[in-house]
């Protein structure tokens, strides 16, 4: 069998110095694989040829029931590229990115070339680097002593770079917010589709595909049948167990919402870099993160985040953070050669922009009705 944790082992000494753009950007490639995906579903795929990559966004891997619209899908695209851009700029490169307009109604998301060479690289983007191959999504109870000022500076100055913004709860919207995510809970898990498809992720039976999250051990079985909260969507109890709702604000010493200013796909990829940039920025600074992100996933609660907190523009994704008491164990990856391959199908240019007035027409009210 693969070792389907040897994605984590990434030496930087491999970089193909001498070898040609596929080469590099191939290897690339192997940071951006690194990044969060829901329910670790990994729903990318980079083809690499004639000197470019493109990245699609793999529908094989979609989420119907939790994630009908794809908005995770792109945000966990968007993390990744994110970490393609860290990894390029530490091994002496920018990227020339061209994201595909239509990448929500086709697959392709973004054609990736390398740029210029950078001959200086700060220490921000070293300590950003070093953090990829080592973070993990922490689902363990977080001490409960508040994060450092100077921590929660830089979290949301990795956010705003990125142009999303953050909106960090105080004690009465954490309360609030735990409220949403347990009536959250109880909606999915009333849905016999959702416990299917959840199940389907959690199955141990993953560990051969290479995906999904079988270091829970779970049986496709078990889940379906199951009505109780799942440690998985919340976080472990200091017993080990699911927490309790009202111990989830203890282990959560800050609650975060990370939101866009619209919803267009812009604005889905800004906030899915940010996503990315803050969880290797908490990385880096010894932060567990984890998301307990259901509230975003159904239309009542998410007006909610809007009615209760204030909120505005489009929520994105829900963060808990907090100094960990506890290491993670890494979720797996799909064999690179599944994800990376190496020559395109179809075209690899970005469609030209038509011209024509009805298609413009067309365009206007697509993006007006779907915007999410
Ligand atoms: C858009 C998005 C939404 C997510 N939502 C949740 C969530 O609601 N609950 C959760 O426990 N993990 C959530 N995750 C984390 C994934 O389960 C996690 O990234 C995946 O299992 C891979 O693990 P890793 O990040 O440690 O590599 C989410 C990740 C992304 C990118």
């Amino acid at each position: 069998m693969n070792d389907v944790y040897s994605a984590w082992k990434i030496n930087e000494k491999d970089f193909p110095e001498t070898g040609t753009p596929e080469d590099k950007l191939s290897f690339l490639a192997k940071y951006a694989v690194l990044a969060p995906s829901t329910y670790n579903t990994q729903p990318w795929l980079f083809e690499v040829s004639q000197g470019e990559m493109v990245l699609s966004l793999d529908r094989r891997y979609g989420l119907p029931v939790i994630d009908p619209q794809d908005r995770q899908m792109i945000i966990s695209c968007s993390a990744a590229i994110l970490n393609l851009e860290i990894a390029a700029e530490h091994f002496g490169y920018s990227l020339d990115i061209e994201i595909f307009d239509d990448a929500e109604e086709t697959d392709k998301l973004a054609v990736i070339k390398l740029k210029d060479r950078i001959t200086h690289r700060s220490d921000e983007n070293s300590a950003l680097f070093r953090a990829i191959p080592e973070r993990q999504m922490n689902r363990y109870h977080f001490h409960s002593a508040p994060l450092a000022q100077d921590d929660m500076v830089a979290l949301k100055k990795a956010v705003s770079v990125e142009g999303a913004w953050i909106h960090v709860c105080d004690e009465n919207e954490k309360e609030s917010l735990i409220k949403m995510i347990v009536d959250a809970d109880y909606a999915q898990n009333s849905d016999k589709n959702f416990r299917r498809e959840i199940a389907s992720w959690l199955d141990k039976r993953r560990v051969y595909s290479g995906d999904g999250m079988p270091e829970l051990q779970m049986k496709c079985h078990d889940l379906v049948t199951t009505s109780t909260p799942l440690a998985v969507r919340r976080f472990f109890g200091d017993d080990g167990d699911t927490v309790p709702a009202d111990k989830m604000s203890e282990g959560s010493p800050v609650l975060a919402i990370i939101g866009s200013v619209t919803g267009s796909l812009e604005n889905k990829i800004k906030a899915g870099k940010a996503f990315m940039r803050l969880l290797l920025a908490a990385q880096s600074r010894g932060i567990g993160v984890s998301t307990l992100n259901q509230p975003c996933q159904i239309a009542e609660t998410r007006l909610r985040l809007y009615d209760e907190l204030g909120l505005q523009g489009r929520a994105q994704i829900i963060v808990r953070m907090g100094y960990p008491k506890k290491k993670p164990l890494p979720a797996p990856r799909r064999p690179f050669d599944k994800v990376i391959i190496g020559s395109g199908y179809g075209t690899t240019k970005a469609p030209v922009k038509q011209e024509n007035i009805f298609s413009k027409i067309i365009q206007f009210f697509r993006r007006l009705f779907l915007a999410k």
